[in-house]
């Protein structure tokens, strides 16, 4: 079911911006929330590395990490959200290459990506379809890659009715079942070891950082 205020967040960015805006306030504001993801692959990544911001939207996070020096890639679904994404690195003299597909089906190499970022996207796909999406971050992780994952988490607490509310208003049923899966397992059913694990925003979003395995070391001959 769509919610009315999402289609109007989609079609109108300055509403979708405003939102974003107020719900990022808890983990210190928009720019803060979009370095999350990026932040998690910076230690991790030689700069130069090749790294893909799936479902990249207007860029933000893609942009965050160009910044670090990494060879950035956004993918998106969405042409309208790409064009601002394209305008936004510009203003900021930043190469990005971007590019119009689905998550589900990244039209990129296999073993081509050292870091792969996914925020706040993961919970607008069904369990089938985030079970496509990270069968296809494992494919596109080189061996030892790592995958940086936001989105949110079952709040509790006092942040428990702004989450129910802003669900109610602008998310699907693909969100309360995301809210009810468990991403740590879903990651190890893809493939991927879970390293790192976290509660941000009094427990209303997590972060997530897994790691395709390293290719085993050749034993040296008896
Ligand atoms: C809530 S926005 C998040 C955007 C961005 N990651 C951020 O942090 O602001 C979700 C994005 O996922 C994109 N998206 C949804 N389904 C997709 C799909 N199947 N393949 C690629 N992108 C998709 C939407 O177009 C939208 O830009």
């Amino acid at each position: 079911m769509k919610r009315p205020l999402r289609t109007l967040a989609y079609r109108h960015r300055w509403f979708y911006d405003a939102v974003s805006a107020i719900s990022a306030l808890s983990v210190g504001g928009p720019e803060r929330l979009r370095q999350l993801a990026p932040a998690m692959l910076a230690s991790r990544l030689p700069v130069g590395a090749p790294v893909l911001d799936l479902c990249c939207g207007g860029g933000e996070g893609a942009i965050a990490l160009a910044r670090l020096g990494l060879r950035v890639c956004g993918l998106d679904v969405a042409p309208r959200a790409l064009d601002q994404a394209r305008e936004r690195a510009r203003r900021c003299g930043l190469t990005v290459q971007w590019i119009e597909g689905l998550a589900e089906d990244p039209p990129l190499a296999p073993c081509s990506q050292a870091g792969i970022t996914i925020a706040l996207a993961l919970h607008e796909f069904s369990a089938a379809e985030r079970r496509a999406v990270l069968a296809a971050c494992t494919r596109l992780l080189q061996p030892g890659g790592w995958l940086a994952l936001v989105d949110l988490h079952p709040a509790r607490g006092v942040m428990a009715l702004p989450q129910q509310l802003f669900c109610a208003l602008f998310e699907t049923e693909t969100a309360i079942d995301f809210l009810a899966s468990d991403l740590s397992v879903e990651l190890e059913q893809a493939g991927l070891a879970v390293v790192q694990r976290e509660r941000l925003a009094g427990g209303a979003l997590q972060r997530l950082l897994a790691q395709k395995p390293p290719l085993a070391e050749p034993h040296p001959p008896e």
